[in-house]
């Protein structure tokens, strides 16, 4: 913490502060983050006073050309400096009345402040004044908290959800990130006003649920979300994966519990967001496929299809990106089964074919994905599959290297077809693409362009065109 402090920035922020008769600390995550140890690009300072004025006068001391952002509403402005954000508050009170939810904001100390915020640890202030530099503000025993790894808010934490309910889903978060426990009255708090993260946008959610996908074991994260009844109101079709059935004494696993496990193990081999995301949304077509027979026992026939299906309305609901993005998570929710079916069957070099070209560059995340949804606790099934798994990787290889199928675009063009029969742009061009696509797949024809020319030359005929003379 020393070193951070002995940064010219913070004397800076000192010398003008004592000029003025101010106080300011440095406040919040940045705080935390020091002392565990991890680094922070964003920098909170709050003084006892006004915050936007004393950005203006650090900008000046650093240098004419430096600009802040002042957010009037918040009564904030923000400073860039060598890759920092450095944000100016003054110091609030807020006191609730009675009659609505929108606190009273006045003036107020450095302990006012303090006591407005989310969690003990993210209260911690440490000084920037002349006499007490570098000293740390502790009135709520965050210290004690970090060192427990504990989540636990200032004050009464049912007031404190019920007033920012966002802040429920940031005690998961911080939990999940931090590898940190939420103290039980805090955890009952979460449940008392799950209901109360409808009023957040969600946008604000899906932030924080990026940051839990994107932390290290992200289920324990949605495991408290489900836990505390928050998950059913943010992702309902995550949170109706849970539950085991059990009818003439067969069972099926638990697939919210198994999709939790199937996120940890991708996030263990990737750090793509978008892959976690699959890995998270890959069986959210199981309940509506659910089916028992006598036979046969359970079964979820279609639910790759449906839970592919499923995926565009979740994104725009969480307000996540309906571009390359959601279609590479819709992509790998339809192919999930594919590598494992292949792994189960006899392995043909059109099935092989098949893949390839559907799953284009996407497919080593797909074969990740495939292998992480292999959780079976017996231990004979797991190495019998991942032995499959290697030959299935092996096959994909020399099929590849024979055959280019990865991207590729067959070799007999929709103009020359057009050309060829002296058609303009209709069905019969689509029918003899796809016939030559399909037939290079399933090895009728090679992939080359006299084999794929005879054929479209045969097709053509089959549906009644003759080439110009
Ligand atoms: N804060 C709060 N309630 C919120 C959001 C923020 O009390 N709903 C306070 C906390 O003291 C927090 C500080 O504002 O530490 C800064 O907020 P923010 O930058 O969002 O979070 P950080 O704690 O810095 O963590 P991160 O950057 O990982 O979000």
């Amino acid at each position: 913490m020393k070193n951070c402090l002995s940064n010219r920035v913070f004397r800076l922020i000192s010398d003008i502060v004592a000029e003025k008769g101010q106080e300011a600390y440095v406040i919040g995550g940045y705080v935390r983050d020091a002392l565990l140890g991890r680094p922070s690009k964003d920098i909170d300072i709050v003084t006892v006073g006004n915050g936007i004025e004393l950005a203006r006068e650090v900008a000046k001391k650093l240098g004419a050309q430096r600009k802040i952002t002042v957010y009037r509403n918040f009564g904030t402005a923000m400073l860039q400096h060598e890759g920092y954000e450095i944000e100016f508050v003054g110091a609030r009170k807020e006191s609730y009345r009675n009659d609505s939810r929108k606190p009273v904001v006045e003036n107020g100390s450095l302990e006012d402040d303090q006591k407005r915020r989310d969690f003990t640890v993210n209260a911690l202030a440490i000084s920037l004044n002349k006499e007490s530099f570098g000293r740390l503000s502790d009135p709520f025993s965050g210290i004690e908290d970090l060192r427990n790894k504990i989540i636990r808010t200032p004050l009464d934490p049912e007031a404190t959800f019920s007033d920012d309910p966002l802040r429920m889903l940031r005690a998961v978060r911080f939990a999940t990130q931090l590898e940190f426990n939420i103290e039980q009255k805090t955890f009952n708090a979460l449940a008392n006003n799950r209901e109360r993260i409808l009023i957040v946008s969600a946008e604000r959610i899906t932030d924080e649920l990026n940051k839990i996908l994107i932390s290290k074991t992200p289920s324990k994260g949605f495991t408290l979300l489900e836990r505390s009844g928050l998950l059913k109101h943010i992702l309902p079709e995550l949170d109706n994966l849970k539950g085991v059935e059990i009818r003439e004494g067969k069972k099926h696993k638990d697939n919210f519990l198994h999709t939790v496990k199937v996120v940890d193990s991708v996030s263990r081999l990737s750090d793509n967001l978008w892959l976690r995301w699959a890995a998270l949304l890959h069986d959210i077509g199981k309940p509506a496929t659910k089916r028992y027979s006598t036979e046969t026992g359970w079964s979820f026939h279609g639910h790759d299809y449906l839970g592919a299906k499923m995926v565009p309305e979740i994104f725009k609901k969480l307000r996540l990106p309906l571009n390359d993005k959601m279609k590479y998570v819709k992509k790998m929710v339809q192919l999930h089964l594919r590598p494992i079916n292949l792994a189960k069957e006899e392995i043909t070099d059109s099935a092989i074919r098949r893949l390839l070209y559907e799953a284009g560059d996407d497919l080593e995340d797909l074969m990740l994905l495939c292998e992480a949804d292999i959780t079976s606790q017996n231990r004979e099934i797991v190495k019998k599959y991942l032995n499959n798994f290697q030959l299935v990787r092996e096959k994909l290889k020399e099929i590849e290297e024979k055959d280019a199928i990865r991207n590729f675009q067959p070799p007999v063009k929709g103009e020359e077809i057009m050309e060829t029969f002296g058609i303009g742009p209709c069905r019969e061009v689509g029918k003899i693409k796809n016939a030559i696509k399909e037939a290079i797949i399933e090895g009728t024809i090679g992939n080359n362009y006299p084999q794929a020319r005879e054929f479209m030359l045969k097709k053509g005929e089959e549906l009644g065109l003759t080439p110009k003379k």
